[in-house]
């Protein structure tokens, strides 16, 4: 394709500002581009929030229609880390909310609540996040206990697989990842955003990665968009990204 007058003075976008990660030179990490898109949605969302000052991120402001619960008392934004893990995720979720918002993070092993918990009260981000010691295939339950129903999720994040440093036997499951998603699926907010990075490596791992391709290519394109972002040459670990997007429109 050639490029325009106005192709050849354009800035570079957000996704090429993504160096030296372990994509490669150049090349953005999965990684990177989940945490890209949840900001985003994270960011549009706060732009409703009234007196809020919008984060800084290169997510195009209200136009782009994330709408919900602004005003009012209720915690705004909500966000889900469906692994809670490390915690990673986790604080990078609670600092994106802002001071308004709420993060409900899950976790079957006590030991990645623990160290989630540890992570977020040396930041002192604690009161942000709800966390909970279960599986995100309860996550309706969960959130239904927690405050107003049905809550509007603005960003979900999905680290599928096992803990990285313990024990390799715990690992998501096709069946409950599946359910989580049902479940998660009604409660995103127009313009809500869930990540998905799915590892096909291990044991399990390439059937859930399977399974949550053939749903989530079913999901109506007038209602949703599903992005599918993988390494064409990675031999080992094979790892992959999805993002769904909640077209903006009414709720
Ligand atoms: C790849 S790790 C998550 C990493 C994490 N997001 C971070 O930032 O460090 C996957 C986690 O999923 C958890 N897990 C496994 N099955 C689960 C389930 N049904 N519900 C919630 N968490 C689960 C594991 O205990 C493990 O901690």
């Amino acid at each position: 394709m050639t490029r325009s007058a106005s192709d050849a003075g354009a800035q570079p976008g957000p996704f090429m500002e993504l160096f030296g990660c372990s994509g490669g030179a150049g090349v953005p990490a999965l990684r990177d581009l989940s945490q890209q898109a949840v900001a985003h949605a994270l960011a549009r969302a706060l732009a409703h929030v009234p007196g809020h000052a919008p984060v800084s991120t290169a997510a195009g402001g209200a136009s782009c229609g994330v709408t919900g619960d602004a005003t009012g008392d209720a915690p705004w934004p909500l966000a889900v880390d469906g692994t809670a893990g490390n915690g990673h995720d986790t604080l990078f979720l609670a600092r994106l909310v802002g001071v308004r918002g709420l993060v409900h993070a899950f976790d079957v092993q006590p030991r990645a609540l623990a160290r989630t918990a540890e992570r977020l009260a040396a930041v002192g981000l604690e009161e942000r996040v709800a966390l909970h010691g279960r599986g995100h295939e309860e996550l309706a339950a969960a959130l239904a206990s927690r405050g107003i129903w049905p809550p509007h999720i603005t960003a979900a994040m999905f680290n599928l697989g096992f803990l990285p440093g313990s024990d390799r036997s715990v690992t998501t499951r096709t069946e409950t990842t599946l359910a989580a998603l049902e479940a998660l699926l009604p409660l995103m907010a127009p313009g809500g955003v869930v990540s998905l990075h799915v590892y096909a490596g291990h044991p399990g791992g390439g059937d859930e990665a399977a399974a949550l391709d053939r749903r989530l290519a079913e999901l109506d394109w007038n209602l949703w968009r599903v992005a599918r972002y993988e390494f064409a040459n990675k031999p080992r670990n094979p790892e992959r990204l999805l993002l769904v997007l909640r077209l903006p429109g009414p709720v």
